[in-house]
């Protein structure tokens, strides 16, 4: 039997991720969403493009949780997306009851699965789903650091006028205007960046990075990025479903990593099917170490507002 993995939330990042999964063909695909038509619509048109794609795998639109039971991995995009002029931290407590519900729901028909949470304020809607679901904390993992990393590594290929793939690169913290690009770990071909651009042209590739999901929402008006948020969950599903051991920065549950306790921050994790297998520990620069402290000192003021409006 193939994996099934559930998508919940049919708008533009949850349409887009079951379709890349559905062309991948090693697993079948529930795209849910309240609203029915929208999730069977979209689902029924990925499914006829199996065929002159060559995927024969399945995928079902719905708009009830039963048919998501059995999932190995959920994947939650669920709520509100940014407007111009909204900072992610604006979604806070729609998304928050939003991704509350669906975390309950999911895990009542698919105790086992992994879940990667998507939806916004990144950081702070995975802790409250982890919270929400009493999962262990290597089965609940944030996707944002891939996203970041991948807009950090397509602005120095441009810059450097090379291959985004000979770029290695990690962008840590939470997913927002703090995340932190570590420039001692980004590497060309094996050289450090540090000896291939000026300093003031990182630090403005780094500025536009922080700045990268604003950019696109500014463009689009009516929404959030979507090709490259789906491509960056596909990369760790591929990771847990292939049990690869990539080394992706995800949101992770820290309990004393990085000095940082009982929060959900991007760090470097171990990606295998059993979930986040390890929080890698990278030497951080004390610059780089004290900015991780204020990205997580960010994410923590948004959890206090949420315990204190379910209070
Ligand atoms: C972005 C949204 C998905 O960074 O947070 O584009």
């Amino acid at each position: 039997m193939r994996n099934k993995i559930s998508v919940i939330g049919a708008g533009n990042v949850g349409a887009t991720t079951a379709h890349l999964i559905f062309q991948k063909g090693y697993a079948d695909v529930v795209l849910l969403d309240i609203a029915e038509g929208i999730a069977k619509g979209k689902a029924l048109d990925i499914l006829e493009s199996g065929p002159v794609q060559g995927s024969d795998a399945h995928i079902k639109g719905t708009a009830d949780y039963g048919d998501t039971q059995g999932s190995s991995i959920v994947i939650i995009t669920a709520g509100i997306p940014r407007k111009p002029g909204m900072s992610r931290d604006d979604l806070l407590i729609t998304n928050m009851k939003i991704v509350g519900e669906v975390t309950a729901q999911v895990v009542k028909y698919s105790p086992e699965a992994t879940l990667i949470v998507v939806s916004n304020p990144l950081d702070a809607m995975v802790q409250h789903a982890f919270k929400s679901s009493g999962l262990k904390k290597n089965k609940v993992i944030g996707m944002a650091g891939v996203l970041d990393s991948a807009r950090f590594r397509t602005f120095l290929a441009e810059a450097l006028k090379i291959s985004p793939k000979e770029i290695q690169a990690y962008v840590l913290g939470g997913h927002g205007d703090s995340m932190v690009p570590l420039i001692d770990y980004t590497t060309i071909a094996g050289v450090p960046v540090s000896k291939l651009l000026p300093k003031d042209k990182i630090e403005a590739i780094v500025k536009r990075t922080q700045g990268g999901g604003g950019e696109i929402v500014a463009l689009l008006e009516t929404g959030s990025a979507y090709y490259a948020p789906a491509a960056s969950i596909v990369e760790m599903v591929d990771a847990l479903v292939h049990d690869q051991k990539r080394i992706l920065p995800c949101a992770a549950y820290l309990e004393g990593e990085y000095g940082i306790n009982n929060l959900y921050v991007g760090v470097p994790v171990r990606l295998g099917a059993s979930g986040i297998e390890e929080v890698l520990e990278f030497e951080l620069s004390t610059s780089e170490s004290a900015l991780l402290k204020q990205s997580a000192a960010a994410v923590q003021e948004l959890i206090d507002i949420m315990a204190n409006s379910s209070a």
